[in-house]
């Protein structure tokens, strides 16, 4: 759990700054500032995106941050180049950025650069109680020059960068912590807290409330565990708009926007179980909620427009004498009845409950993320998460929700012919597609039949990129947090885009 650095705006470096960053174009190694060409191709320094030369005399430290080429420069890599300079200080702690001339937009820029010194800068050290003695950065400030409404401008990305960045490093702390430590009542309860702090509407369901809601995939996959299961759904309402309506002041004509997570606190395969190797990172399996949550405890500080209501269930997948049996069927909350026949692909099924809850809302659309198949791994590797789509257009508003939050998403389908593979002999549907290929569509297909007619809905396999086992850009090795920029972004523009729910044709 580390804490936030603050990330201050002033004209120029402070006096007191030990270690500063100049940014460096690939193309211009010879326009660095108080950096000479030659010294930097001694260092071996190309200026690609993310990478670093320093130069420290022991008192102060210049790092030369790689920016790419001028003209590809955009927020991907202003991002990657501050988390990679907060990575570079050593034991410095008082730091400045100068912000380059000719990077693009300065609120957006601004903001990536918050969000990459924070993110760049994060590290899990709960049980490491003497790295977190070590030295920590105090602050870092970013010089954007003499004109003070640039600096204003500055200030305001970097508010809303510190409010994102910190959302994701909350749900890295939860993905992060160990299976053992985190059931789903500590994780509920972690919940709760931090989004009743946030100012959201807190609902936590227990085993009872559960039971009594019929949420049978959720209690199936339960049922050989001690630890009893959760639901936690949160609701945000957007702040009354005093321009809209004859001062009603309440925000019933607003779009409500549904996300589901998937909250595995430990995944061991339950009776289908997972050999030793596949079992190791199982923790990461509640990756999707704490995205949800992580990004929707961010919405009061963003101000965003859009009523937001999220649903993450949460148990972990266990084996005991009660534990589910391959074959077993149960009854999902939309009266689906499922024979489960892997009990390894037990994500969809507390997917399948929650997908109904969320359409029972009418929401404009529905966006779930869910450390859902290893396939999906093997299709994309472990950087990119798949996206499926019952909708065309809203696939689109997520892809370009992804790209400007700079998070790396890829458009996987949903083929109907491919549905019969889930036809079951004694039940409506089967949790597991046969065969060994396309288990990532299968999986998408699955819960595409628990999402209500007519309702948009985008389906993140974040499988790989929930987790990094080498540390890559302003993610480090372990829990990345992946999503959370995501769902903001949509989030934040909602309505901007055409293809917000509203009057798009739905398959
Ligand atoms: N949690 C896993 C998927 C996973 C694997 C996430 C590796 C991250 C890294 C999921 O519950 C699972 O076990 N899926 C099975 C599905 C199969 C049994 C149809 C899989 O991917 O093997
Ligand atoms: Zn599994
Ligand atoms: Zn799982």
């Amino acid at each position: 759990m580390s804490d936030q650095i603050a990330v201050k705006v002033a004209k120029t470096v402070p006096a007191g700054a030990t270690a500063v960053a100049t940014c460096a174009f690939s193309d211009h190694l010879n326009r660095v500032p108080g950096v000479r060409k030659a010294a930097l191709d001694r260092a071996g320094f190309t200026g690609s995106p993310g990478s670093v030369a320093v130069f420290d005399d022991g008192s102060q430290a210049i790092v030369v941050v790689g920016l790419g080429p001028s003209d590809t420069v955009g927020t991907a890599q202003l991002r990657r180049g501050a988390a990679a300079f907060a990575g570079a200080v050593g034991r410095h702690r008082r730091l400045a950025f100068e912000y380059p001339d000719g990077a693009g937009d300065l609120a957006d820029g601004a903001r990536a650069v918050a969000e990459g010194l924070i993110l760049g800068s994060y590290s899990f050290d709960q049980f490491k109680p003497t790295a977190g003695q070590a030295p920590r950065i105090d602050s870092v400030t970013l010089a954007v020059g003499d004109d003070a409404q640039d600096v204003r401008t500055a200030r305001a990305g970097v508010a809303l960068g510190a409010a994102v960045a910190d959302a994701v490093c909350f749900a890295r702390d939860l993905v992060n912590t160990p299976g053992g430590t985190l059931t789903p009542p500590v994780f509920a309860e972690r919940a709760a807290e931090r989004a009743t702090a946030a100012g959201l509407t807190v609902e936590v369901m227990d085993e009872k409330a559960i039971r009594a809601a019929g949420l049978g995939g959720l209690l199936a996959v339960n049922q050989g565990s001690t630890q009893p299961p959760r639901l936690v759904k949160l609701t945000y309402e957007p702040a009354a708009d005093d321009d809209a309506g004859a001062g009603t002041g309440t925000s019933k004509d607003v779009d409500t926007v549904a996300l589901v997570g998937k909250g595995i606190t430990f995944d061991s395969g339950g009776l289908s179980i997972k050999p030793a190797e596949g079992m190791m990172d199982m923790k990461m399996d509640m990756g999707g909620a704490a995205a949800v949550i992580a990004a929707m405890c961010a919405l009061p500080s963003l101000d965003v427009g859009v009523r937001v209501v999220g649903f993450a269930p949460m148990t972990d997948n266990m084996v005991n004498g009660d534990a589910q049996r391959p074959g077993d069927v149960f009854t999902a909350r939309n009266g689906t009845t499922v024979e489960v026949l892997n009990t390894d692909a037990e994500g969809r099924l507390i997917l399948a409950d929650a997908l109904a809850l969320a359409s029972e809302e009418e929401p404009a659309a529905i966006v779930d993320l869910a450390t859902l198949t290893g396939a999906c791994m093997v299709a994309l590797g472990d950087r990119i998460a798949g996206l499926m789509s019952n909708d065309d257009d809203f696939r689109s508003t997520v892809a370009d929700a992804a790209e400007r939050a700079g998070e790396r998403v890829w458009p996987l389908p949903l083929p109907d012919d491919y549905r019969s593979r889930l036809d079951s002999q004694v039940a409506d549907i089967k949790n597991i597609g046969g065969g060994r290929y396309g288990g990532t569509l299968t999986a998408g297909l699955f819960l595409r039949d628990f999402v209500g007619e007519g309702i948009p809905w985008a389906h993140l396999d974040i499988a790989g990129p929930a987790w990094l086992a080498e540390a890559d850009g302003e993610n480090g090795k372990g829990g990345t947090g992946f999503g959370v920029r995501t769902l903001i972004a949509l989030l934040e523009d909602w309505g901007e885009n055409e293809a917000d729910g509203d009057d798009e044709d739905v398959e």
